[in-house]
C-alpha cells in the first residue's frame, strides 16, 4: 500500500526509526489508512511483515494480534496498536497514549437463536478466546462460570454442543447471524489504543511525543494512562 506524505521536513537524521507493532487482520488496513491520513507514506509489498516510512521515522512490524503485547513488552516494538480485548488478556503494563476513533467493537455474550436464557440453571458455561475477560466479568458479578478456552471459530461451540454460550467480539453481527446465534448481552465496548513500552517511552519520549501529535490529529490528545492488571479494564472501554 502507498500513501502520501506532507512531512518532507520530518527527516529522522541518524536515529533509527521508532518501531510500532500492528495487528495483522481487519485492523491493519484501518491503521494504515489512518497513518496515511496523518501524512505517513509506506510502500508495502504483499507479503512483507516490516516496512519503514519514506522519512525513516517509523518502522511498522506486522504481528499476530494476540502476539502484539509480547513484542511490545519485550521492546522489539516500542509502540503498538492494539484492542483493549487483547491488552486485557495479556495483562501487560504499557503506557496508553491514545484511543483511536476507528475499530470499535463489542464484547458480547451470545447463544443459539432459539435458546431461552430464562431456562438456564446453575453454572454458566461459556467458550471463548477471551478467558481472562470472561472469568473476571462473571466473577465480578458473582455469577458462577465455567470458561472453555478456544483459539478461534468460537461460534461453533453452541452449534456443536460444546457450550451453550460464547463470549466473543461482534462488529457487524454477520458471523453470529450466519451461525444462527444471537447476542444476549453486550458486555463491554472494545477500543483500539496506541500503547507504548514504558522503558521505550522514557528513552524516546520526545520522538514519541512528536509521533503522538501527528497520529492523534485531528483528535484531541488523550491523557497518558497505564494499562495492566489493576489500571486497565476493558469493561470500562
Ligand atoms: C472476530 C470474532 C468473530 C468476528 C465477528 O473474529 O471472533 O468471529 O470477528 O465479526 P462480525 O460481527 O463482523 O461478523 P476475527 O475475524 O477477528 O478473527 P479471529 O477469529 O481470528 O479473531
Amino acid at each position: 500500500m502507498s500513501s502520501s506524505s506532507s512531512n518532507s521536513n520530518s527527516s529522522n537524521g541518524n536515529s533509527p526509526p521508532l518501531t510500532m507493532a500492528l495487528p495483522k487482520g481487519r485492523l491493519t488496513e484501518q491503521v494504515l489508512e489512518h497513518l496515511q491520513s496523518c501524512g505517513f507514506r509506506f510502500s508495502i509489498s504483499r507479503r512483507s511483515l516490516t516496512v519503514t516510512d519514506d522519512t525513516g521515522r517509523l518502522k511498522l512490524i506486522l504481528v499476530k494480534n494476540s502476539d502484539l503485547p509480547v513484542y511490545v513488552s519485550h521492546g522489539i516494538a516500542g509502540l503498538g496498536v492494539c484492542g483493549t480485548d487483547v491488552l486485557y488478556e495479556a495483562g501487560s503494563e504499557f503506557f496508553e497514549l491514545h484511543t483511536f476513533e476507528f475499530g470499535t467493537t463489542r464484547m458480547c455474550l451470545a447463544c443459539l437463536a432459539d435458546h431461552d436464557p430464562s431456562s438456564d440453571r446453575g453454572e454458566l458455561t461459556v467458550a471463548t478466546k477471551f478467558t481472562r475477560f470472561a472469568h473476571d466479568f462473571f466473577h465480578a458479578r458473582g455469577i458462577p462460570v465455567q470458561v472453555i478456552r478456544l483459539n478461534g471459530s468460537v461460534e461453533l461451540a453452541p452449534v456443536l454442543g460444546l457450550a451453550p454460550y460464547i463470549v466473543d467480539l461482534v462488529e457487524t453481527g454477520s458471523t453470529l447471524k450466519a451461525n444462527n446465534l444471537k447476542v444476549t448481552e453486550d458486555l463491554a465496548e472494545i477500543r483500539v489504543k496506541l500503547v507504548c513500552n514504558p522503558a521505550y517511552y522514557k528513552v524516546h519520549h520526545r520522538r514519541v511525543a512528536d509521533l503522538l501529535r501527528q497520529v492523534a490529529a485531528p483528535y484531541p490528545h488523550d491523557q497518558i494512562t497505564q494499562t495492566g492488571d489493576t489500571t486497565h479494564d476493558p469493561r470500562n472501554g
